[in-house]
């Protein structure tokens, strides 16, 4: 991507420089026990839920919205078809260059610097998009820039699989933990637990499915892009 001189956005240098922006945030980090142990053991069963909902096969191109930790990207490549493609696009160099050394060069997997609010992608270009974790970090209108960019970039009738945090259950014994340490770590987070997704979704946001797995704590929701105006 283009911009050489992107700006490092004021709530990742605010609230998260401890876990994506300093170098030895990545040292810490990049271990899936530990990111494993943040998601309560379920970092798989996330991970391949996810990659169900994108599906079996991935043909063509996978938009893939911000790193993470661990081995989505790496399982995520183990699904593409012949001649498919994963582009993964973030605002940390740093992330991208912890992606790439995990990756260990593939031609597969395309490595984007760019601000999920603003792609500097073209219109309907991908087959597919994920945003795994990404929404709860962002401050809402930026999360809003990100579900429409994502969903401008996906062709029509393609797929836009999110994965995030959810209310649980009042009865979930979660609760009150999760409550307090999303409260203290994650500023932004508890607006998932208000809201629907569905809150920051674009009017024509297309047929939405949602699911909630870990007792309500997380949520997966697969909306798929309208074919435009049909006679
Ligand atoms: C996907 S989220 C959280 C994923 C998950 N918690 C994990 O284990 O990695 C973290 C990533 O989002 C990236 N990110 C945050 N805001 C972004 C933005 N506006 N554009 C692109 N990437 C962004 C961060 O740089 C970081 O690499």
């Amino acid at each position: 991507m283009r911009h050489d001189a992107l700006a490092v956005p004021r709530y990742l240098s605010q609230a998260y420089w401890w876990a994506y922006v300093h170098p030895n945030a990545v040292r810490l980090f990049e271990r899936q026990w530990l990111v494993n142990l943040i998601l309560w053991g379920n970092f798989a069963r996330l991970r391949d839920a996810a990659l169900d909902a994108l599906g079996p096969r991935l043909d063509g191109r996978t938009l893939q919205v911000a790193c993470v930790y661990g081995d989505l990207t790496q399982r995520l490549r183990e699904r593409l078809a012949p001649g498919g493609s994963v582009d993964v696009v973030d605002v940390l160099r740093v992330q991208l260059a912890n992606l790439a050394h995990k990756l260990r060069g593939d031609p597969r997997v395309g490595l984007l610097h760019g601000d999920s609010a603003a792609l500097d992608l073209p219109d309907a270009s991908y087959d597919r998009a994920l945003l795994f974790f990404l929404l709860h970090e962002q401050p809402a209108e930026v999360r809003r820039r990100t579900v429409a960019e994502a969903l401008r970039v996906v062709k029509p009738g393609g797929r836009l699989v999110i994965v995030d945090y959810h209310r649980p259950h009042r009865l979930n014994p979660l609760y009150g933990p999760m409550a307090l340490v999303l409260r203290l770590l994650e500023p932004f987070a508890l607006d998932l637990w208000r809201h629907q997704l569905s809150a920051w979704l674009p009017q024509d946001g297309g047929a939405l499915r949602k699911r909630t797995l870990f007792g309500g704590l997380y949520q997966l929701v697969t909306l798929t892009v309208p074919q435009g105006d049909t006679p």
